[in-house]
């Protein structure tokens, strides 16, 4: 210590005598030649005292964990130009509006006549049920084309349709909140939750929560991850890591629940998770992984195995959100096809999602979120014994609930029977594997990855064909389709209701590429969907690109 004193001293004085020259070499030099030691003073107590208000006042948005540094600056300064220019601000909002305006214009023609207050005196029945046929009809007139991507799943048996419709009405009025008032809609509600259990292997006892779709279900899932990892590993700033094409739901749950989202990247060959980036990303604040049987906008299935054995690895849940796939995917090997170990019979799985409103054919408003345990589901559900109201419980996120959703789903779980959904997979599942095999064949487009269960999503392998483009040219044909991005391109979720039609699909496609063909450059901007995604992607701050679309549920919630 003797020795390295007289050394620190001796660097420190050349240390100083370099920012002495430095200083001399400014401007400030002219400025601060007069200070006095009390000038001084004043002066560092004032930039002390600055310096410690900014770093208290000062807020600047968190980074957000995958955005880059560059990305972050870019978006602060477009972040401090809508805020503080008056020029930015206020072109946002006009262009704002004219989107307001565009989107009233669209609902308007929707539109009929409108009812804006309660009538003084109730309208008779008669006079109702004319309504209803009115509300019916306009409802029906999509449906029943065939055309259009998921949104109605069930078979286009009219009949069987009565039949759920016959049963559901009895249970409009329930609320198996109240179980010793409802006791058979309660049992349902078990009942659906032991029957999706056991297809998913849980043999013995199913441990599940009955929901109102897959994003309350992929939200509990969330929620009991998080609980978890703060009641057992004191995680107090926990994360996921999903996949980039994981479902919007998981950044949801982020948002509500403070748990930050990490996006692993895809491998752009298999339109699968990257594995080794996903693993790369895991720390001890991880609570959970996730996989997608298959993910909604490529269609493509995550290596489940692969992920469990991470997560069993790393001591970490592993969810599997077969919120889409999964009453395909159960019954795949009943028809001889091998998609690999996805359920609670491989270790490493903790939680899945499925939704019975989807593939599993029932009515609208249902879906399960299964755990391997009664400590994880716990962690899902609230409870408050000291409520001034009384002691209250429930399991999922709605309090009062109709059990519709149970009684439809119970319905259509017993109605159909195993036998039947293993046709209805089968059916599924092929024309999936065509679709692709058939679009593969077209030499403009790829298929993203391999998709073997019930979705097909390609793009375009063409610089003059923008993909957005047969999107559009497809809407007018009367499909109802989706466009995905990151890479752009067109997306068929298959159902009962369209799989007829698949040759209709493959032939309108190849006939909008060749019409693409003939004019490229009419096409080159991708219609309506190239200038929203264009725009989007135009704004450097994800989250000010996402307030941009609430305008769209502005008019949507509007009369
Ligand atoms: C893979 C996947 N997960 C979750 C969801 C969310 O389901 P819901 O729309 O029922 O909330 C969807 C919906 O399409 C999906 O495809």
């Amino acid at each position: 210590m003797e020795q390295l004193l007289p050394i620190v001293i001796r660097e420190y004085n050349v240390f100083k005598q370099y920012i002495k020259e430095f200083y001399k070499q400014t401007p400030m030099q002219e400025y601060t030649r007069s200070f006095d030691v009390f000038d001084t003073a004043v002066l560092v107590a004032i930039l002390c005292v600055s310096g410690l208000w900014a770093l208290r006042n000062l807020k600047f948005p968190n980074r957000d964990y995958n955005q880059s540094l560059f990305g972050y600056f870019q978006a602060q300064i477009f972040l401090f130009l809508v805020n503080y220019c008056p020029g930015v601000n206020s072109y946002i909002e006009k262009k704002k509006s004219e989107a307001l305006q565009s989107f009233n214009d669209s609902m308007e023609k929707m539109t009929t006549k409108k009812t804006l207050k309660l009538p003084d005196n109730g309208v008779d029945t008669e006079a109702m049920m004319e309504k209803m046929k009115d509300w019916i009809e306009r409802d029906s007139k999509n449906y029943g084309s065939g055309k259009v991507s998921g949104s109605l799943y069930v078979m286009p048996d009219k009949q069987f349709i009565k039949n759920a419709q016959d049963f559901c009405k009895h249970f409009l009025y329930s609320n198996p909140m109240h179980a010793d008032l409802w006791p058979a809609t309660r049992q349902m509600e078990a009942e659906v939750i032991r029957m999706t259990g056991d297809l998913f292997g849980q043999e013995k006892e199913s441990i599940g929560i009955l929901t109102t779709g897959g994003t309350e279900s992929i939200l509990l899932a969330m929620l009991a991850y998080r609980n978890w990892g703060e009641s057992q590993k004191g995680i107090r700033q926990p994360n996921i890591v999903i996949p980039e094409t994981a479902h919007a739901a998981f950044y949801r749950a982020g948002e509500y629940f403070k748990i930050q989202v990490r996006i692993a990247k895809i491998n752009n060959t298999t339109f699968q998770v990257d594995v080794n980036d996903l693993r790369s990303q895991i720390d001890s604040n991880t609570v959970c992984i996730v996989g997608s049987l298959p993910n909604f906008g490529f269609g493509t299935c995550d290596p489940i195995e692969e992920l469990a054995s991470i997560a069993k690895k790393k001591k970490i849940g592993l969810h599997v959100d077969a919120c889409l796939g999964g009453f395909t995917a159960v019954f795949a090997k009943d028809h001889g096809f091998d998609l690999g170990k996805f359920d609670f019979t491989l270790d490493g799985v903790t939680s899945i999602s499925c939704d019975q409103h989807k593939h599993g054919l029932a009515p609208k408003g249902v879906s399960t979120v299964l755990f391997k345990t009664k400590q994880l589901r716990e962690h899902a559900f609230f409870s408050i014994a000291t409520w001034s109201g009384g002691a209250y419980a429930v399991p999922s996120i709605q309090g009062s609930k109709c059990g519709v959703g149970a009684a439809g789903a119970w319905f259509t779980l017993q109605s159909i029977g195993k036998k039947k959904y293993v046709e209805y997979s089968k059916k599924i599942m092929d024309a999936t594997q065509s679709l692709a095999k058939q679009l593969s064949e077209i030499p403009e487009i790829k298929v993203f990855g391999n998709p073997q269960i019930n979705c097909v999503a390609f793009m375009s392998k063409e610089s003059w064909l923008n993909a957005y483009s047969i999107h559009e040219i497809l809407t007018h044909q009367g499909w109802t389709i989706s466009s995905v991005q990151n890479p752009a391109g067109v997306h068929i979720s298959l159902t009962q209701q369209n799989i007829v039609n698949l040759k209709q699909y493959v032939h309108d496609i190849k006939a909008a590429i060749e019409k693409i063909k003939a004019n490229p450059q009419v096409y080159q901007k991708g219609g309506e969907m190239g200038t929203l995604y264009g725009t989007t992607q135009k704004i450097p701050d994800s989250k000010l690109a996402g307030q941009a679309l609430k305008v769209y549920l502005d008019s949507l919630l509007k009369i």
